[in-house]
């Protein structure tokens, strides 16, 4: 049956690397605590002038590198993304124009941390659908303009980064194999902007009186988490009659590693088989999973006919799992 197959990955990080120790510089925390707490000890933040489309540019040049895919070959481009260069247009417009891609359909899409894998949900939907063969799909953030330097529990969390990839029509037995999603906006104020949007535009009136950088309930999102991580794997499961002994390796979304060790030990996962890379990039968002699948597959850790695992949870709240055949 017609379904989608990654065909090509690539990354962008930034050059400037934040440690523990620079962090400590900025707000009230210090090196043992960040690792202790979230297994960080370093992130990238992009510079001034690098907005989420210079970086979603570059990584998605070398996922179309990898794939041997030219940007003409290219129908369809989606981006997922919580911190677009503007408001309108999207990011994916801009990356259609900069890759020199064809007038074709391209648009943003924002679930936050679970972003991507919703984007490789409806990736797979429209090539399935026979809308589209050959699609674009990128995850970036630039997180730290978001960045609150008076609240210490998100500042240290957080880095920028792109990863993408070039998804294509297959019809063998590779490629993804099934995706679940879920949201529950009635917990939207467990991590958020509050202000900027048109809810509460900011105005000269009130700059000095609204929150405005992101505003997290920390405890309850790693409730939160670990519960969507487990509760998504195993719809992922039932969905593709996949078993967990089948997993190969499994790439978690990489916001802190204790929340990744506690989904682990209640999956009964064995921790040797997850990828983990947020000690040197922090949590980047919509670009997590597919920075850490790019480098996964280029330090050999994805062999063609593996079973690959994904799973994300994020603001929204959202979260999301996908199974793929390598
Ligand atoms: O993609 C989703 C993104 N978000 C997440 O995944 C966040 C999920 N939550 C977490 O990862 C954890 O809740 C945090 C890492 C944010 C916090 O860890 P915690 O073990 O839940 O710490 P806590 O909030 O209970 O705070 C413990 C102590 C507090 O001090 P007191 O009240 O015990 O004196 C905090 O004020 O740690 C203090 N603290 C810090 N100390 C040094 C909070 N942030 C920091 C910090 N440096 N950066």
């Amino acid at each position: 049956m017609r379904h989608s197959k990654i065909v090509g990955t690539g990354h962008y990080l930034p050059e400037r690397v934040v440690t523990n120790d620079d962090l400590s510089k900025m707000v009230d925390t210090n090196d043992e605590w960040i690792q202790q707490r979230t297994g960080i000890c370093e992130r990238h933040w992009a510079s001034d002038d690098e907005a989420a489309s210079d970086m979603a540019v570059c990584a998605a040049n070398v996922a179309l590198e990898d794939a041997g895919v030219s940007a003409e070959e290219i129908d369809f481009i989606l981006c997922a993304t919580v911190c677009a260069d503007h408001y309108f247009p999207s990011t994916a417009c801009i990356i259609q124009d900069r890759i020199g891609a064809g007038p074709i359909g391209a648009s943003d899409l924002n679930a936050a941390c679970s972003g991507f894998i919703y984007g490789l949900q409806m990736a797979d939907a429209l090539i399935r659908a026979g809308a589209h063969d050959t699609i674009l799909l990128v995850g970036v953030e630039k997180l730290s303009v978001y960045i609150d330097f008076e609240k210490r529990d998100t500042a240290v969390l957080f880095g920028d980064g792109a990863g993408a990839v070039v998804l294509r029509a297959e019809e063998g037995e590779e490629g993804i194999l099934s995706t679940y999603t879920g949201a529950d906006g009635s917990a939207k104020e467990i991590l958020w902007v509050p202000s900027g949007g048109s809810r509460t535009p900011i105005t000269p009136e009130n700059i000095n009186d609204i929150e405005r950088g992101m505003v997290m309930d920390g405890k309850a999102l790693y409730k939160r988490a670990v519960a969507s991580f487990v509760n998504s794997v195993e719809n992922a499961m039932k969905n593709s009659g996949v078993s967990m002994e089948d997993i190969d390796l499994f790439i978690p979304h990489q916001a802190n590693i204790r929340i990744i060790q506690s989904a682990a030990t209640r999956l009964k996962f064995p921790e040797e088989k997850i990828f983990v890379n947020l000690d040197k990039t922090g949590n980047t968002s919509a670009a997590s999973i597919p920075i850490a699948l790019d480098q996964a597959c280029r330090a050999g850790r994805v062999k063609k006919g593996d079973t690959i695992l994904l799973a994300a949870f994020g603001a929204g709240l959202t979260w999301a799992s996908a199974i793929i055949r390598w």
